[in-house]
């Protein structure tokens, strides 16, 4: 994605806006002088702050050359008696870029040991957060754990790019171009005078006016694996491409996008990744994070039965032929049907080989869901293991809508366009909250 320089139309909620440019101390810090640079041609009034190790990096007297007033680097001592709560009030959005994982723990957290920090506790703004760090920080549960903690407050999370990272390593961390961070920072205040209030989610610059701007949306994943001892597993034939192409499409279309996968696929760009292999994994990732969804859709075959007692060891044809007990999985989408908030919407999966409707209509019902996916994966081309798919979707109150034989990119707009309809039929047209973890 690229954006042409200077101040198209599609930056202009950038014009006469305020903004704080938070710098911290990774290696892109120089990338944030482009950022300021473009942010000030767009028309807004950039005040940065740059914290003690951005300064490590990046002079501030580059900063305040190029933005709208000096840049600031302490809380207390500087030329403000009290600075933070001056920036706060007259931000109209705070971007921080680079985000170190240091900055986000601390943003998370509430803890306040610089001008920075305590910016962003004394904004009522909204922020838009573009971490940069290696992959494996990035990858880190702590900073994943701290990023969900932002994002359930309504935080906006401008994934990293793949790329070259600093030493020569590639890997998931590295920032994103000035362009996608102006481009963010531009849809996030759109979207906000809009709707004149903070938003959860990412608007991805891709597409940021999308129609799920503003919604944290959680997507599964791929078919689970169940141990039955150190090298074998119980699985299925879901590939989980049903569900990458909905995590896809949903981030396409402005969603704040946590994908939980089980399949054997690349993690697309720009969405939070959780990697599970089995059932109960799956079961505790999703309901761990379920609170701070506004739609919900279960495209994981996840198992129904696993092995009671997977050995840790590999079993041997010396041993006989192995007596397997199985056991009844969690059904996650029949506990999300309990816990479900207001406004949250579920939507699950129906994959039959007969009876489609009935059987689909059926799973609706008991599982307590908005919406149904059904395909009868005994046609050729359908569901499982294809490039294609062919489903029927059915609401709660019954409304069948058949989609023919498409790419599964296709499939997704159709779910995600029947979700935008639901929405706006039960008049939910803004993010509902979760509550903070
Ligand atoms: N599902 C789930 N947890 C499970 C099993 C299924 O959340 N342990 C979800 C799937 O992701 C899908 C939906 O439930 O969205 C339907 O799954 P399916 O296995 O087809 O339905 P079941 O209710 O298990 O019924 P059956 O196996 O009898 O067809």
């Amino acid at each position: 994605m690229t954006t042409e320089e200077g101040s198209g139309p599609e930056l202009d909620s950038l014009r006469g806006a305020f903004v704080v440019l938070g710098v911290t101390g990774g290696i892109a810090a120089y990338k944030a002088v482009e950022v300021c640079r473009r942010l000030v041609d767009a028309g807004a009034h950039v005040a940065p702050v740059l914290t003690e190790a951005a300064v490590r990096f990046i002079g501030p007297a580059t900063f305040s050359a190029l933005a709208s007033e000096p840049a600031q680097t302490v809380l207390v001592g500087g030329a403000e008696p009290i600075p933070h709560t001056r920036l706060g009030r007259q931000a109209d959005l705070v971007v921080v870029a680079p985000a170190t994982a240091r900055l986000i723990g601390e943003y998370a957290q509430g803890i306040s040991r610089d001008l920075l920090v305590a910016t962003l506790l004394a904004t009522r703004a909204p922020v838009l957060c573009c971490p940069a760090m290696h992959a494996e920080m990035w990858e880190h549960p702590a900073v994943q754990h701290n990023l969900d903690v932002l994002r359930a407050r309504g935080v906006h999370v401008l994934a990293p790019n793949r790329g070259r990272l600093a030493g020569g390593d590639v890997g998931m961390g590295r920032l994103a171009e000035p362009d996608q961070i102006v481009a963010a920072a531009a849809a996030v205040l759109a979207r906000n005078s809009v709707a004149g209030e903070r938003l959860d989610g990412v608007a991805h610059p891709d597409r940021p006016s999308g129609d799920l701007t503003g919604l944290h949306v959680l997507v599964t994943a791929g078919g689970t694996r169940e141990p039955i001892d150190a090298v074998r597993y119980i699985a299925n034939r879901s590939s989980g491409r049903q569900g990458h192409a909905l995590a896809e499409d949903a981030r396409d279309r402005g969603a704040s996008v946590t994908l939980v996968s089980a399949a054997e696929l690349a993690p697309p760009d720009g969405v939070h990744y959780v990697r599970v292999a089995t059932a109960a994994e799956l079961a505790e990732a999703v309901l761990a994070r379920a609170e701070a969804c506004d739609v919900i859709v279960m495209a994981a075959a996840v198992a129904d039965f696993r092995p009671a007692a997977p050995k840790a060891s590999k079993l041997s044809k010396r041993d006989g032929i192995p007596e397997l007990v199985l056991e009844p999985t969690q059904d996650v989408l029949a506990e999300l049907g309990r816990r479900r908030r207001p406004g949250q919407l579920l939507v699950g999966f129906a994959a039959e080989t007969a009876d489609l409707e009935a059987r689909a209509r059926a799973k609706l019902a008991a599982k307590d869901l908005d919406l149904i996916v059904a395909n009868d994966v005994s046609v050729p081309g359908v569901g499982f293991g294809h490039e294609t798919n062919a489903v029927t979707l059915i609401d709660r109150a019954g409304n069948e809508l058949p989609v023919p034989m498409a790419p599964k990119r296709k499939i997704a707009a159709a779910v995600w366009d029947a979700v935008v309809g639901l929405r706006a039929s039960l008049g939910v047209t803004e993010p509902s909250r979760g509550g903070d973890e």
